[in-house]
């Protein structure tokens, strides 16, 4: 398994011009796509209703990025059937055959990559060097995953049985059934990848719905495993408004497993809903508040660009983003004033511009959300030392990069996920005192240092309380996970199965044990 890795291997090779003309190619070529009208998929039929779901960008609100079908409970108890219907099937297909799909599904992609990349940045706003490394990071899934079904025969295993000697023991690990994927408007490639290809190259079928903000890349998903050779009726597709779902669920009795990735409030009341009628399976990943260390051993030009980036990538609209930064009191002073330089020189506005490093964030409702919190911090006694304002919220959703100190520990905000580029910052005075903070929150998704000191690293990797954690990572402290590599998931309340996507564990989550002995 080698991982995708777009971008750098152009620069690698000397032909990063390259890799900035394909993108900008495919930005024109798309635009004759954009407008375009998609059908919910419900198995071979296309279903199209009354009432629409019109996307649009948030780069530009004048751009219709698609008109969806907007759907019924109806629709969803029937594609839910179809899926269910199609399991026996399915899941009786040999593993290697799965295999060999999801290789013909990463081909498709691979095959549209810039396109691809172009639509997100129309989509949810992410500039080219985002938007190219998510369509890596949905590749990686596909040939990753195939990698882990490959390594473990297909989770076949001979027991040793060693007390009869007429005993034949094996452990087989089996499918569900059918699966409600649902997908997040933040990585609606890799994330709904991750989910939709766990359960179903394990054998089990899927109904995949969409964030309503960002149902474009999950059809472009579903489309590609079709054309690669998933049955239709196995990878089925809906878009509807999230109260439909939660109205579905309240009934439902069919689906026999549920994969969220959304915020903890959501999850957590889409997991009661699910599990109230009887106990069933759910993956969820669930955001985070997630802590960046500087101890007085940092490099802090390391330091400084790690939190930059972890924290104001894609507008913190990350569940790994770097949310909160504890500094040893000695270069607390040198840290926040190389931080706030940095972030002054951060290029905002179109992401279809090259030097653009933050987009929009995603929507009006997120521009509100960001106002609140910053009058909130402020009210609270907080000092705003960059940032702050809002730059546009009519034509586009434009907000500054905002770092906050002096906020008392009080104040919810050191608590609460924000999805919006607002970073807090506390002098501490000491690794273990940083620590204690840093754990203080009833989420654990990612965590990282920077210190030169491998005794802190220790230290830190041995009492953090996350699923994901860093060690003076410049590309982006928290974030940036890679599969194969950084086995990405949250403890506490950022997960529910504590297996990592894009680890050698994730697929287990899709999968139930059954022991198989016979005598001869
Ligand atoms: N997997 C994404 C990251 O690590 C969310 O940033």
């Amino acid at each position: 398994f080698v991982n995708e890795n777009t971008y750098n291997r152009y620069v690698a090779e000397g032909r990063e011009e390259e890799f900035h003309r394909l993108y900008e190619a495919a930005l024109e070529k798309v635009k004759e796509e954009l407008g375009r009208e998609y059908p919910i998929l419900i198995g071979k039929e296309e279903v199209r209703t009354e009432k629409k779901i019109v996307e649009r960008s948030p780069i530009d609100t004048s751009i219709v990025v698609g008109v969806f079908q907007s759907g019924s409970v109806e629709d969803v108890s029937r594609a839910v059937d179809v899926a269910k219907a199609a399991f026996k099937e399915w899941s009786s297909v040999d593993w290697r055959d799965r295999v060999e799909l999801s290789l013909k599904a990463a081909e498709e992609i691979r095959r549209q990559k810039f396109e691809l990349a172009a639509l997100m940045t129309y989509e949810n706003g992410k500039n080219r060097f985002e938007s190219v490394a998510e369509i890596d990071e949905t590749i990686d899934y596909f040939t990753y995953y195939a990698h882990i079904l490959e390594e473990n025969r297909g989770f076949v295993r001979e027991m040793e049985s060693r007390i009869y000697r007429n005993e034949h023991a094996y452990s087989v690990m089996r499918p569900y059934g059918a699966w409600l994927i649902m997908a997040p408007f933040n990585f609606p490639a890799a994330i709904t990848t991750t989910m939709t290809l766990g359960a179903v190259i394990t054998g089990n079928t899927v109904v995949v719905k969409p964030s309503p903000h960002t149902p474009l890349l999950p059809y472009k998903m579903v489309e590609a495993m079709r054309r690669a050779g998933f049955p239709p009726e196995v990878v089925n597709y809906i878009t509807v408004e999230n109260e439909v779902i939660a109205k579905y669920l309240e009934t439902d009795n069919k689906l026999d497993g549920l994969a969220f990735t959304g915020s903890k409030e959501v999850g957590q009341r889409l997991l009661k809903q699910f599990i109230n009628i009887r106990p069933r399976p759910a993956v969820l990943e669930l955001g985070g508040k997630n802590a960046t260390i500087v101890t007085a051993k940092a490099d802090l030009n390391k330091a400084v660009e790690g939190v930059f980036r972890g924290a104001f990538g894609f507008g913190a609209q990350k569940c790994s983003a770097t949310a909160r930064v504890f500094v040893e009191a000695p270069v607390y002073d040198k840290f926040v004033e190389m931080l706030v330089e940095r972030v002054k020189n951060a290029v905002i506005g179109d992401p279809r511009r090259r030097e653009t490093f933050l987009g929009p964030i995603i929507n009006k409702a997120a521009v509100e959300k960001y106002r609140r919190f910053i009058e909130q911090a402020k009210r609270e006694g907080g000092r705003i030392l960059v940032g702050g304002r809002v730059i546009e919220e009519e034509k586009s959703y434009l907000v500054e990069p905002t770092v906050v100190v002096d906020l008392p520990y009080t104040s919810d905000l050191w608590r609460t996920e924000l999805f919006v580029p607002i970073l807090l910052v506390m002098k501490v005075d000491s690794l273990e005192e940083a620590v204690r903070y840093a754990n203080d929150v009833d989420y654990g998704l990612t965590a990282g240092i920077f210190s030169e000191d491998p005794k802190e690293v220790q230290y830190f990797f041995d009492n953090i309380e996350a699923g994901v954690t860093y060690a003076n990572r410049v590309v982006g402290s928290t974030t940036g996970a890679m599969p194969g590599v950084q086995p990405f998931g949250g403890w506490k309340g950022s997960g529910w199965t504590g297996r990592n996507a894009g680890g050698p564990y994730y697929l287990l989550s899709f999968m139930r044990e059954q022991a198989r002995t016979w005598y001869d």
